[in-house]
């Protein structure tokens, strides 16, 4: 059972704190009654009103995109740069991204309207396996390529988890290396990050997949509902990830 000001500002008319200043100002009332208390957990189904008015209980819906170039991973962008909600314009719930992929990275991205959910997936202490096609600016060393295979130190201390890599092209003429690789975390800029610690740029980034979940059958900017034995799937892994 979630918390009142959870559910208030999961309908979508305010944030969680101002949700929290409204009740604390005796303006919500559940099942008719004034609750002035934070953290009140109404009963499924419970009538909730804000100033008079019944608030809308949002279904839970969870989404998978492919996401395209040249879009951004947030809800709004003050420099009127697209991101993937305004790809999402006939989607009436409020969903936001699970996680980021950065602007240039391509991909498969998780949106939905369930924080809880949203939490589970991110959160580097649960380990869902992500696969990324990357292609960087330099040829990568052997004893590189089993440093990230073994966890690498990153610019903040931060060591990361063992890596799958897997070299899929050496360009010689073009110095560039392409290659596969899996991660168990998502930490901001991971990839990149990863590879800065050897001194090399990303050029191309892509994420094919999420533990079990692939693109298949999406175009760039494409979008699915995701099937709910998915979403159960994935709620599965990340609860496995977390006890390892
Ligand atoms: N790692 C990155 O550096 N960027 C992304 O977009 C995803 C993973």
């Amino acid at each position: 059972m979630d918390r009142l000001q959870k559910i208030i500002a999961a309908s979508g008319i305010t944030s969680r704190r101002k949700a929290e200043e409204m009740i604390v100002q005796g303006r919500v009332r559940v099942d008719g009654q004034v609750v002035k208390e934070l953290g009140v957990k109404p009963r499924k189904g419970a009538l909730i009103e804000v100033d008079g008015k019944a608030i809308a209980r949002e279904n839970k819906v969870y989404y998978l995109m492919y996401k395209p170039k040249k879009v951004l991973c947030t809800l709004h962008d003050e420099h009127g740069r697209k991101t993937v909600v305004d790809l999402m314009s006939e989607v009436e719930e409020r969903v936001f991204p699970v996680g980021r992929l950065d602007y240039d990275t391509t991909g498969l991205l998780l949106l939905t309207n369930d924080g809880e959910f949203a939490n589970e997936i991110i959160h580097p202490r649960y380990h869902i396996s992500k696969v990324y096609e990357v292609t960087v600016n330099g040829i990568l060393k052997t004893d590189q390529i089993k440093q990230l295979e073994n966890g690498v130190v990153l610019d903040d201390g931060i060591r990361t988890l063992p890596a799958k890599v897997w070299i899929t092209h050496k360009d010689f003429e073009r110095q560039q290396t392409s290659l596969e690789l899996t991660i168990q975390e998502g930490r901001n800029r991971q990839i990149k990050r990863m590879m800065e610690v050897f001194g090399l740029q990303v050029r191309r980034l892509h994420r094919r997949s999420l533990g079990p979940l692939t693109l298949r059958g999406l175009n760039p900017g494409e979008y699915r509902l995701m099937k709910p034995y998915e979403v159960k799937q994935l709620r599965r892994l990340a609860e496995e990830g977390r006890l390892k």
